[in-house]
């Protein structure tokens, strides 16, 4: 019986450490997973960039769209709605809040060409200012832990002007979102969970 029981130790053990293994061996690997798979749904609620007339003009657009799916952009300037992230209905609207410990709270901007809410009167070189050192054009310092330029800075300028000529494409959506106020203390840690959670931030007036 002792034997017995020896026996049934090993196995289970052997059989525990076989399973473990072959658990590892099928879980898909994580790190091997492209950008452009894992924010594919922001990129596809994009504008039909069919319609651009110029090739040359729809080429650059393209790239942009591109950069501006494996950037993550629509992933944090979506607005969050109660089923989740409204991405196609409000694509770069803008209005998730993104909370970073120390840092402060800060609410994604509309990138849209909406001129009174969006990016509308903002010229190229704005755009792109804040691509590469996340500086405003009102001389606002956006904090790179909330707004990933510094990700971004490492960009061709090419590659930043294609970004903006594919967010020239977009709808333009009136949605205000408020002033930043960068001193905010994060006073809630999960705040970036509420993007996910359905809340959109925007103005009281513009929602
Ligand atoms: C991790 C979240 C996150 C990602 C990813 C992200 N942004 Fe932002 N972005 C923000 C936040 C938050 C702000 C507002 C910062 C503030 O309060 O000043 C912002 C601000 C901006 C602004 C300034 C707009 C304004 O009205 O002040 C531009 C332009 C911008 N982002 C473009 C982009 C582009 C283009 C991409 C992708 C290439 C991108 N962002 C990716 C979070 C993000």
């Amino acid at each position: 019986m002792k034997k017995f029981l020896k026996w049934l130790g090993i196995a289970v053990a052997v059989a525990a450490v076989a399973g473990f293994l072959a658990f590892l061996y099928f879980i898909p690997p994580f790190d091997s997973i492209p950008p452009e798979e894992i924010s594919r749904g922001a990129g596809e609620a994009g504008p039909d960039l069919a319609a651009i007339a110029d090739p040359g003009e729809r080429a650059i657009a393209e790239r942009g769209r591109y950069l501006v799916t494996i950037g993550s952009c629509a992933d944090c300037h979506a607005t969050p709605g109660p089923q989740g992230p409204q991405l196609k209905e409000m694509y770069l609207a803008g209005g998730m809040k993104v909370s970073r410990r120390g840092v402060g709270t800060h609410i994604s901007m509309n990138l849209t060409p909406d001129a009174e809410t969006g990016l509308g009167k903002w010229s190229d070189d704005d755009i792109k200012r804040v691509l590469r050192n996340g500086l405003a054009p009102d001389g606002r310092a956006i904090p790179g832990h909330v707004m990933p330029w510094p990700a971004f800075s490492n960009w061709t300028e090419e590659d930043r002007h294609a970004v903006v000529t594919y967010l020239r494409h977009t709808r333009p959506i009136a949605h205000r979102i408020p002033t930043p106020t960068p001193d905010v203390v994060v006073s809630d840690p999960t705040a970036q969970d509420e993007g996910l959670g359905g809340k959109d931030y925007a103005a009281a007036d513009a929602r």
